[in-house]
């Protein structure tokens, strides 16, 4: 079996991404969102990162145009029903996840590989939702996905050899380094990355120092590429809280939990850079830090 059709399922932030690698890797690539209005934003997402690829040289106006010829865009399921690999990217909820899960199971043939991108779901609790635990994983791919080369591969107890080597084969194709985790909440990035963003929200919160001197310490004092807080507006804010609370649940730790400063800005709806505003105002030049007292 070759993996040549992909279904994406959301075309958010990480599904376009997705969309976008899997088509410029050769694959036919069917991508679903739930109304038209979000599928167009979507595909704008993937044209515009695909036209900032061609403008820094690393994609020919060729290669895009035959990448984009490559996606088919739907608002209905039953159009990934023959897909060989369908890879999920949707809201970071167990139970819509599981439920889209169902769905799909019953749409396509036995042969098609289930992947999900989630955070920090255990890929167990939605293989146990399908009739196909044998060819469900994680495939944990890295935002921006056109730019960060990591995927992490996921297998539960009941996933088979044939399925973990032909999905590590999938990922190498489309110009991905895969490393191997344990089906635990986090994974392994998640594990050490979470706690250090909810950490820099905590440092906030106790005043130690101001939103744009906690990202500048990170970026000049350890050579990360952006600061915490950029970090947690550019994940998005309503991900990354939904991340904490699943990642707590999981293991009790405090490390994990959300901080009340997060659970604030996600109710006055400030998703981060998605939506314009989360710890920095994305709609001015700079981004410029929000005041949050
Ligand atoms: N396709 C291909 N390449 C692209 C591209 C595209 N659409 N867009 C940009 N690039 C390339 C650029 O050409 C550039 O390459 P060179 O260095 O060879 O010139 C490189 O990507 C960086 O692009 P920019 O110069 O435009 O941007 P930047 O230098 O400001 O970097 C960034 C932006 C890559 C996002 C960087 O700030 C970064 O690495 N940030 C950290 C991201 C991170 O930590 N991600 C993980 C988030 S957590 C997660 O994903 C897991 C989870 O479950 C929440
Ligand atoms: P997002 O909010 O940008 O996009 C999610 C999209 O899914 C939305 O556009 C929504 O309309 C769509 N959607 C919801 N239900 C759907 C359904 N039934 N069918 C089709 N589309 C549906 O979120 P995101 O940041 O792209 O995250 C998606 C997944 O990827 C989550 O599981 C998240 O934890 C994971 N992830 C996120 C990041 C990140 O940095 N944001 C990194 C790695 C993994």
């Amino acid at each position: 079996m070759e993996i040549d059709k992909v279904g994406v399922v959301g075309c958010g932030l990480m599904g376009s991404g997705i969309v976008e690698v899997a088509a410029k890797s050769g694959s036919r690539v069917m991508v679903r969102e739930t109304s038209p209005e979000l599928l167009g934003l979507g595909r704008l997402r993937i044209e515009q990162s695909m036209a900032r690829a061609v403008e820094k040289e690393k994609l020919t106006v060729q290669e895009q145009d035959a990448a984009l010829a490559r996606i088919s865009y739907t608002t209905e399921l039953a159009d990934l029903a023959r897909s060989d690999l369908i890879i999920e990217a949707i809201v970071e909820d167990p139970e819509a996840k599981s439920s889209l899960f169902r769905e799909l199971d019953k749409l396509c043939s036995g042969r098609t590989i289930f992947a999900s991108n989630t955070s920090s779901i255990p890929i167990t609790e939605m293989a146990a939702a399908t009739a196909r635990a044998d060819r469900f994983i994680g495939l944990h791919f890295f935002n921006p996905v056109p730019v960060m080369r990591l995927v992490e591969v996921v297998r539960t107890i009941a996933t088979t050899d044939e399925t973990f080597e032909l999905v590590s084969d999938f990922v190498q194709i489309i110009g991905k380094v895969p490393i191997t985790a344990k089906d635990n909440s986090g994974f392994v990035v998640n594990l050490l990355l979470v706690p250090f963003m909810l950490d820099a929200i905590r440092q906030l919160e106790r005043g130690v120092a101001s939103v744009s001197d906690i990202d500048t310490g990170m970026v000049l004092g350890c050579g990360h590429p952006m600061g915490p807080l950029t970090l947690c507006d550019f994940v998005g804010i309503d991900t990354l809280l939904r991340i904490s609370e699943i990642m707590y649940e999981e293991y009790h730790e405090e490390r994990y939990s959300p901080p009340p400063l997060l659970k604030r800005i996600m109710a006055m709806g400030r998703l981060g850079k998605k939506s314009g505003q989360g710890f920095y105002d994305w709609n001015r030049e700079g981004p410029i830090p929000l005041p949050l007292h």
